[in-house]
């Protein structure tokens, strides 16, 4: 018998990637035979880098993951799941907040396509700070970024914005 492949999807604005954000995607890709990071609108936040350059970044951060792959999707992440025949969407829980966040989310999400399932998945404590709109409250004061995004991240992104760290 042929064993189905174990898919799951891990959206979010990723604007930009963080190094949060990658541990969660390594964890979770050990988990599933395909995981999908899916760049997706959120339409309570305006954005600061454009999808293109969002896709170089989480690229750059992102190899040497094998199992994992990278879309993009302007709709619902219901209808995401129908078109690409999925079902589990691994959501990052960082604290209390996150997670009432998130249940909401997930709760919609299930009203939308019952079959979805949304797997919280705890953010390791070093990353229990680390957030895309921290980044962009950093950039905006020319800060060190830190530990907050991949290194590999930081030339590329600055260079994005035409900014340079002071
Ligand atoms: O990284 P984020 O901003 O927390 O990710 C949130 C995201 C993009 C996953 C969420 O806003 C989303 O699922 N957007 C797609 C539209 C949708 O399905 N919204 C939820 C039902 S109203």
């Amino acid at each position: 018998m042929v064993k189905a492949m174990r898919k799951a999807v891990y959206p979010g604005s990723f604007d930009p990637v963080t190094t949060g954000h990658v541990n969660i995607i390594e964890r979770a890709a050990m988990l599933y035979d395909e995981l999908t990071v899916c760049i997706m609108d959120n339409k309570a936040k305006k954005g600061l880098l454009k999808v293109s350059q969002r896709i170089e970044l989480l690229e750059t951060a992102l190899m040497g993951i094998p199992n994992v792959r990278l879309d993009v999707w302007s709709g619902l992440l219901t209808d995401y799941l129908k078109e690409n025949e999925m079902r589990v969407v691994i959501k990052g829980v960082r604290d209390s907040v996150d997670f009432q966040y998130e249940t909401v989310m997930a709760q919609i999400n299930n009203k939308l396509l019952p079959e979805c399932e949304t797997l919280f998945m705890l953010s390791d404590p070093r990353y229990a700070v680390v957030s895309s709109s921290a980044v962009r409250e950093l950039l905006a004061f020319h800060a060190e970024l830190g530990d907050f995004v991949p290194k590999n991240t930081v030339e590329p992104l600055l260079k994005m914005l035409g900014n340079t760290q002071s």
